[in-house]
């Protein structure tokens, strides 16, 4: 049974798949009736439930990849446009925290097709190989090794805009766009190497970028949720675009 999924997975991703697709809902998956006049506090528990779910190890028989952590293969955030003069380039990223998401509220606006929700998540680590080469502060900074980016109490607002297709006769969501708001209370930042090891100038300059982490990442913000909207749209659109809709919000 492991064998097959795998698999199927596999040669989807060479989207050599045939439509429809198959797919099966874990037993403890939380589904929500889109008449219940509790919709909105219903979502919120699937949500939350969802996350906790895919966590580590994905739901394979749902096309859902593993979110806790969160690998992703590059992330490229262009330069800032007050303290932060640089493009930082990332690869081998992985992203710690998600499966312990508290979700606060959802809304699905049936009509416009636009799901919002908001979840709250006290720790949010990136660990990744970092390659940047430019300017924070007005200080000239370049270097490449490992980075620890660390966010707390993190509020993370989803916006997903919904647009309906056909399909063999049955009606499924493709993602139209994905807007991410992320808001951490605290940031803690680590960069190794800096400056081809110098390690007295990387420590002063580390301690500058942690002692400002306000500034500077409220000039990364937009970039930063923009690369992990991208991730998120793709998760998602993986999800909707095999299976209907009618499986997800029952009538
Ligand atoms: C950083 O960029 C500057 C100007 O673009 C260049 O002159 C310099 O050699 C670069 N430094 C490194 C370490 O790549
Ligand atoms: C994060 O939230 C917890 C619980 O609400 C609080 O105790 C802690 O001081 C907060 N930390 C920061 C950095 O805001």
């Amino acid at each position: 049974m492991k064998l097959v999924l795998l698999v199927a997975i596999f040669a989807n991703s060479a989207f050599t798949h045939k439509f429809p697709f198959t797919y099966k809902f874990p037993e403890n998956f939380h589904t929500c009736h889109v008449t219940d006049p509790q919709l909105d506090n219903c979502l919120k528990i699937t949500i939350e439930n969802a996350l906790r779910l895919i966590g580590s190890t994905g739901i394979p028989s749902l096309y859902l990849r593993a979110i806790d952590p969160l690998k992703v293969t590059k992330i490229e955030i262009g330069a800032g446009t007050n303290a932060v003069n640089l493009v930082q380039k990332y690869s081998d990223v992985s992203l710690h925290g998600i499966a312990s998401s508290k979700v606060e509220n959802a809304h699905l606006d049936i009509d416009r097709k636009v799901l919002t929700f908001e979840i709250f998540i006290p720790s949010l680590t990136q660990e990744a190989h970092y390659d940047i080469n430019g300017s924070i502060l007005v200080v000239p900074v370049y270097g490449n090794g490992k980075s620890v980016q660390k966010l707390f109490n993190v509020t993370v607002i989803s916006t997903i805009t919904f647009e309906e297709e056909t399909k063999n006769g049955e009606s499924y969501f493709k993602v139209q766009s994905y807007k991410l708001s992320i808001d951490p209370r605290k940031g803690e930042y680590r960069f190794d190497n800096m400056f081809d090891g110098d390690e007295r100038l990387g420590a002063t300059i580390l301690k500058t970028l942690n002692d400002n982490w306000k500034a500077i990442y409220d000039d990364i913000r937009s970039g930063l949720e923009g690369a992990y909207a991208a991730v998120f749209k793709s998760i998602t659109n993986g999800f909707f675009s095999k299976i209907p809709n009618g499986e997800i919000f029952l009538k």
